[in-house]
This record gives C-alpha cells, sequence and structure tokens, in this order.
C-alpha cells in the first residue's frame, strides 16, 4: 500500500483561494503543499512571519504554485480581520478557511494556572471562532456563496482526555461549532466539517506531547489497531476532498482519521487482543463447560 499516494484528479482546486492557520508547520504545511499540487492559491498563516516566508518561497519552488505568507496570531480578531483583508486584496476573494492552529502541551491540570488555560482556550476555541466569524461575516456580506469552513480537532474532542483538558475542552467547543453553523450558515452557501486526527508525528505536537523519553515509552503506534501512526498525505488527502466541489454534500460531518484508535480505547473488552491465539480452545471449553 503506498501511503503517499495522490487521491484526487489534477487541477482539482484550480480556481479556490485556500487559507490554513497554522500553514507553516507541521500538518498545516502538508496539506497546504498538496492544495498547491491540485491549483489551489493558499494563504499561509500564523504568529512567526519568518518561518512562513521561509515554507512559502520553499513551496513555491517545489509545486510551482502560489502561496501568500501572512503573520497573524489568531487570538486577535483586529488581526484576523487584517489577515483577511490581505488576502482578498491578494486574491479577490477567499473559497476555504482551514482552521488548523492550535497550541497544546501535557499537564496534570492542578498545575495549570489559570493564564495558561486561557492560552490554549484562546488559541483553539477562540482563534477559531475569530476565523469563522470574520470569514463568515464577510461571506454573507458580500453574498459570496460556496465557501467552506475545514476544522482540524482531536478524536478527545468527544471522549475528553486526561492531561489535556484545555485542549480536549477547546476542541469540543471547535466541533459544536462545526456542526451548529453547518446547520445554521447553511443557507449561506457554507460548509462546515471536521478532521479528527490520531496520532499524525509532527515536531510541533511530538516536543509538546511526547517529550524526552516519551516517545519511546508511549510509542503512539502501539495504541492503534492499524498498527502505525498516519502518514501526512493521508490527511491532505481527505482535508483536500473536504474542502473541494467533489464534497458538495458533506457538511456537518467529524471524519476520524486514526486507524481505529479512539475505538481501541473505548471497547470494553478489546483487551482481549492481548489474548494469545492457542488460549482461546481453553476459555472456549471453560465457558462451555458452564452451560452443565
Ligand atoms: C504548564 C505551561 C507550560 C507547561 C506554558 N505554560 N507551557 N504551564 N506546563 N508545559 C504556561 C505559561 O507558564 C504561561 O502561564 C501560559 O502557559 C502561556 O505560556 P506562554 O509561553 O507565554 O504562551 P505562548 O508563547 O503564547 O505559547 C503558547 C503555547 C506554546 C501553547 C504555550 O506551546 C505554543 O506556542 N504552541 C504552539 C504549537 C503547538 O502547541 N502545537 C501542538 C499542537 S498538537 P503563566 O501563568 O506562567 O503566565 C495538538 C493535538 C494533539 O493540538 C493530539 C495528538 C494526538
Ligand atoms: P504544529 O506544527 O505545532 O502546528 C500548530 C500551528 O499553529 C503552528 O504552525 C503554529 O505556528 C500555529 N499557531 C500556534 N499558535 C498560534 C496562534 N496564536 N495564532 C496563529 N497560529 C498559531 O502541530 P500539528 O501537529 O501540525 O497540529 C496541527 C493541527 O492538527 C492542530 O489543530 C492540532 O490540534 C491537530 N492535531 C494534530 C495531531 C497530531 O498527531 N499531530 C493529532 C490530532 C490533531 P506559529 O508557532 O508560527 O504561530
Amino acid at each position: 500500500m503506498d501511503l503517499k499516494a495522490k487521491m484526487l484528479r489534477d487541477n482539482a482546486l484550480e480556481g479556490k483561494t485556500i487559507v490554513v492557520t497554522g500553514g507553516g508547520s507541521g500538518l498545516g504545511k502538508s496539506m497546504t503543499t498538496y492544495f498547491l499540487e491540485l491549483g489551489a492559491k493558499v494563504v499561509i498563516t500564523s504568529r512567526n512571519l519568518e518561518k512562513l516566508q521561509t515554507t512559502a518561497k520553499e513551496l513555491e519552488a517545489q509545486t510551482g504554485g502560489t502561496v501568500l505568507p501572512l503573520q497573524c496570531d489568531v487570538r486577535h480578531y483586529d488581526q484576523v480581520e487584517a489577515m483577511l483583508k490581505a488576502s482578498v486584496e491578494a486574491f479577490g476573494t477567499v473559497d476555504v478557511l482551514l482552521n488548523n492552529a492550535a497550541g497544546n502541551f501535557i499537564s496534570p491540570t492542578e498545575r495549570l494556572s489559570a493564564n495558561a488555560f486561557d492560552t490554549i482556550i484562546d488559541i483553539v476555541l477562540k482563534g477559531t471562532k475569530n476565523c469563522t466569524l470574520a470569514f463568515g461575516k464577510h461571506w454573507i456580506d458580500n453574498n459570496e456563496t460556496n465557501k467552506t469552513v475545514l476544522n482540524i480537532v482531536t478524536t478527545y474532542a468527544w471522549t475528553g482526555s486526561a492531561y489535556v483538558v484545555p485542549s480536549a475542552t477547546a476542541k469540543a467547543g471547535v466541533l459544536a461549532m462545526t456542526r451548529s453553523l453547518a446547520v445554521e450558515w447553511a443557507k449561506y452557501g457554507m460548509r462546515f466539517n471536521a478532521i479528527a486526527p490520531g496520532p499524525f508525528p509532527t515536531k510541533g505536537a511530538w516536543d509538546r506531547l511526547l517529550p524526552g523519553d516519551l516517545k519511546e515509552k508511549f510509542d503512539m503506534a502501539k495504541k492503534v489497531p492499524l498498527g502505525r501512526v498516519g502518514d501526512h498525505q493521508e490527511l491532505a488527502n481527505l482535508a483536500a476532498y473536504l474542502v473541494s466541489d467533489f464534497s458538495g454534500y458533506i457538511n456537518g460531518e467529524v471524519i476520524t482519521l486514526d486507524g481505529g484508535e479512539w475505538l481501541k480505547g473505548a471497547g470494553q473488552f478489546n483487551l482481549l487482543e492481548q489474548v494469545p491465539e492457542q488460549m482461546w480452545d481453553m476459555l472456549e471449553m471453560m465457558i462451555r463447560s458452564k452451560k452443565k
């Protein structure tokens, strides 16, 4: 199986302008790369302009596409409005908002200051709200239709997770926003969907969630029934489909892309995976014998 195989046909995103928050690194950069390969113009935004400029140059050279790097801290509504204005000035319109920017780190919750908790909520939930509200109002005010918002959440948006409580709280809010606006703003020609990725190694996430030798101690691949972490192209394939017109009837959906990871943690008897094959004869005999 070729995990790096590209799914959509050539030019599938031609004519679309896509804004990717947090597009200068990690999964945002990987999704941006594929959008460019499919013919979209992409605006990449984050706090670090130098990083964005380096990424923009690299991806333009690699794909021949057009990338506009714009500094924007999603926590600040005025910066989001300025980023939208600059995007529209450059490309005439924006068709897709990909809310990908995030902040996160592991910590026992009782060790968090109020500001630490707020910082994550502000980036993930308030940041997504800021971008969604600014772009949504702009599209409504200008009678622009066929627009898509794609939000990157996590599977613990619905299960919750210890040790990343601010992130879980914020991602749950983003999921609720996705589903709510999918209904409310469909009349304006907008679609809202989300992707809940399982483990996809990135420096940003791994440095903060698996620091030091935690990477080896908690091998994420072992938590996944398919026995491996995700490949960035697998996520990029799904994201490209969800922002393309091919997914025009998908609205309000969250698609899990985790090799079965969260269900493995949830199913009451999933631990029986550890029972060796040769023990099942004996176990069956013991169970059947109870009938007598
Ligand atoms: C406890 C901490 C802390 C830590 C920071 N703080 N790190 N508290 N443990 N490890 C506290 C600080 O002391 C401060 O509180 C408050 O949090 C804000 O910290 P700053 O450093 O001032 O914030 P800032 O510079 O805005 O940086 C934000 C950040 C940082 C979130 C802390 O890590 C960052 O820039 N992250 C961006 C990228 C990222 O997180 N990527 C991972 C996404 S992975 P006080 O009270 O002292 O002022 C993901 C999903 C993963 O989201 C799912 C995987 C399967
Ligand atoms: P990452 O590389 O750290 O990406 C996070 C991005 O967000 C960075 O580019 C960062 O850029 C940007 N960002 C952070 N704070 C910001 C702010 N205030 N304003 C604007 N941009 C900001 O991590 P990643 O793994 O690729 O994560 C991408 C998305 O996938 C996140 O939504 C994350 O929750 C989700 N996710 C990841 C995994 C995984 O396994 N990797 C699993 C589930 C979900 P700057 O630092 O330059 O601002």
